[in-house]
Formats: C-alpha cells, sequence, structure tokens
C-alpha cells in the first residue's frame, strides 16, 4: 500500500470536520467503509507550533502543542488514507509548512481549506475568503504542488456567478491540485439551503480531475441515497460531512447500524487512543442529537472524565485494563521496575 493518497475517483470520503474528524471518528469511518478520511480544519501556525512525538505506548504520532494539546494524531491504520486539512494565512507560514510536511511520512496528503465561511477565517483572509482571491489562491497552491511529494488538494464553494467558479476550478485545475472538492453551497448559505447538485455536474464535467461532490447530507439519510447524489452531481467520489457525524456507519454498504451500538463502537476506540473526555463527549452528542431523551444521552451531558464515559457504556472495565497496560508498557519502555 502507498503511503500517499493514490487516486481520488470512485472513492467515498469522510469530510473535515472540526472537532469530529479526529483520529476515532476516522478510523470508525475507515472500518465501514470509507476509502479517504479527511482530518478537521488546523490553521497553519498551529500545526506548526507543535512538536511531533512518537507514542509507542499508543502506537500513535502525535503533534502537541505547547500547552499539551494534541493538534493532531494518526495511526497506521490509517496510512495512505489520511488527508491533513490545512487552512493557510501567509506565503512565509505556508513556506515553513512545506518544510513541516515534507520532514515525516504522517499524511497522505495535503488538503487547503477554501470554504470555510466562519467569520474568524474571513477575517484572517482564509477559507471562503480566498474563493474571490484567486491570484492568492494559484499561490498557495503552486508553493504546496511544486513543494511536496504527497498529493495536494482543495476544497470549495460555489461562487454566485457559474462562469467565476469555472474560471476558479480552472485555474486551480492548472496548479497541478490531484483533485478538487466542491461543496454546492455559496458562502452566505447554510445547510438548510439546496445544495446546487446541477452546478457540481458542470463543474465535474469542465475538468479532468476528480471532483469530489459534496454538501449532499441533507437527503442522503441512507447508502443507497449517494448513488443518487453521485448520478445527481455526475461525480464517482463524495465527502460526507453531516450523516457521518451522526453516524459514521453511513459508509457501510449493508446499510447503517443502530445508533447506541456505533456510540458504544466509538467510545472503545476513542478510549483505546486516549482522547480527552471533552471530545469524546462532544462526538457522542452530536451522533445522539435526534435521541436526546434516551438515557444514555442524558447521562452523557453530565460527564467530566473518560471514566464517566466508561461507566455509560459499559466499559469501565475495558478502560481500566486499557490503563493497566499503557501502565505495563511505559515500563517496559522505560525500563522501570515494578513495586
Ligand atoms: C464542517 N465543515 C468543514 N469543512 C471544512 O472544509 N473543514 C472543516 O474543518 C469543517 N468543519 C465542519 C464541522 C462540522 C461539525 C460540520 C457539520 C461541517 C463543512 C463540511 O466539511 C461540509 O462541507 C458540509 O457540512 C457539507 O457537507 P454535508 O454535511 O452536506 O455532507
Amino acid at each position: 500500500m502507498t503511503s500517499f493518497v493514490s487516486d481520488y475517483s470512485n472513492k467515498l470520503i469522510l469530510a473535515p470536520m472540526v472537532r469530529i474528524s479526529t483520529l476515532p471518528m476516522r478510523l470508525l469511518a475507515l472500518r465501514y467503509g470509507a476509502d479517504i478520511v479527511y482530518c478537521e480544519e488546523v490553521i497553519d501556525f498551529k500545526i506548526l507550533a507543535t512538536t511531533r512525538y512518537e507514542n509507542k505506548i499508543l502506537g500513535t504520532v502525535e503533534y502537541i502543542s505547547s500547552d499539551e494539546t494534541v493538534v493532531f494524531r494518526t495511526c497506521p491504520e490509517e496510512k495512505g488514507k489520511v488527508v491533513f486539512q490545512m487552512a493557510s494565512v501567509t506565503k512565509l507560514i505556508l513556506s515553513k509548512s512545506l518544510h513541516f510536511f515534507s520532514r515525516e511520512n504522517d499524511v497522505s496528503a495535503i488538503d487547503i481549506n477554501m470554504g470555510c465561511p466562519k467569520e474568524f477565517s474571513i477575517k484572517g483572509g482564509m477559507g471562503a475568503a480566498l474563493l474571490t482571491k484567486p491570484d492568492k489562491v494559484k499561490d498557495i497552491l503552486t508553493t504546496l504542488v511544486n513543494g511536496l511529494s504527497i498529493p495536494v488538494t482543495c476544497k470549495i464553494r460555489l461562487l454566485p456567478k457559474l462562469e467565476d467558479t469555472l474560471a476558479l476550478v480552472k485555474m486551480i485545475e492548472g496548479t497541478g491540485v490531484a483533485a478538487i472538492a466542491v461543496h454546492g453551497r455559496l458562502k452566505e448559505e447554510r445547510p438548510r439551503h439546496k445544495n446546487r447538485n446541477h452546478i457540481i455536474k458542470i463543474i465535474a464535467e469542465s475538468v479532468n480531475i476528480p471532483v469530489i461532490a459534496n454538501g449532499g447530507s441533507k437527503e442522503m439519510r441512507t447508502y443507497d441515497a449517494i448513488a443518487t447524489f453521485l448520478q445527481e452531481t455526475g461525480c464517482t467520489s463524495t465527502m460526507i460531512a453531516r450523516q457521518a457525524e451522526w453516524n459514521p456507519t453511513i459508509f457501510r454498504k449493508e446499510g447503517k447500524l443502530p445508533l447506541l451500538d456505533v456510540c458504544k463502537e466509538y467510545v472503545t476506540v476513542a478510549l483505546q487512543y486516549n482522547n480527552v473526555h471533552t471530545n469524546i463527549k462532544y462526538c457522542v452528542l452530536n451522533m445522539m442529537h435526534e435521541d436526546m431523551d434516551l438515557e444514555e444521552g442524558q447521562r452523557m451531558l453530565a460527564t467530566a472524565s473518560q471514566e464517566d464515559i466508561s461507566d455509560i457504556w459499559g466499559l469501565r472495565q475495558y478502560f481500566q485494563d486499557l490503563k493497566a497496560s499503557w501502565k505495563k508498557k511505559e515500563m517496559e519502555l522505560f525500563n522501570t521496575k515494578i513495586e
């Protein structure tokens, strides 16, 4: 297997989602049928301020900030499939990140987020602010494509005029990116607005690189609905966000699994990789958003530690055993005598 994403055609992809697309969610998505998984967006200066650490106890590689937050964590299971999504601030920082990502083989591709409509992104000249700055887009993508040996992609939204969107995607194609993900909404539009599947189709027909269709979650409650979305957008690949956030078994050919089973599996994997309890809680509450009347949902609201969470899902013993195995490994690795 290659250590980079070798092809973006005919792929089911977990979308980048802040606080959701962390390692446990990415692993679940892969196990249930996703081919490629994007991490949450990380701003370039934030990743540059981290230290790389090989965690031999968990079997992971971690990028840790000075306050000990894990900014990005990966493991061999997602090698060749994990795309690091970045928001970029300045050319100088971008050039430094080139050096950063060339150094190790930890990520399998880089994506630049050009679709984020949030105020902090727009004010910082990132995300969807880039859609109307073609020179900057060209500069960023060309710098990355020329400087990296792994594939580079970007994720955009639509511009109000079709001809402007087409001019943008053709320019982007010319930079040598491996694929382009298109969310079929305008910068000002929200999930309740209709996704413009027909515009994605026109885009897919106008370029020669894979176009990854995005924005279809509203009508994609089943695996079979993915095929309809692909047909409507004329694409062979799709990137799924909200449906995967609510139940990552959306990628499963045989159909989604029951929510509580999936939540338990999510918690199992999250504990295995020592995910912080705030992130586990956030993801599980998002999965349970339509079922908050269930006892598990109400109990999740009151949790304040990994132990509290493990109790709800019948995983207390599992978590205790895990912690004991970490301790044992630590002793072995650092050659400390067990008292
Ligand atoms: C997002 N989205 C997003 N997009 C992106 O490029 N980088 C990111 O970090 C995030 N973060 C994020 C968090 C959450 C909780 C949601 C729901 C969405 C947007 C997302 O990737 C996607 O473009 C849209 O949600 C539309 O796709 P769906 O939801 O219709 O499949």
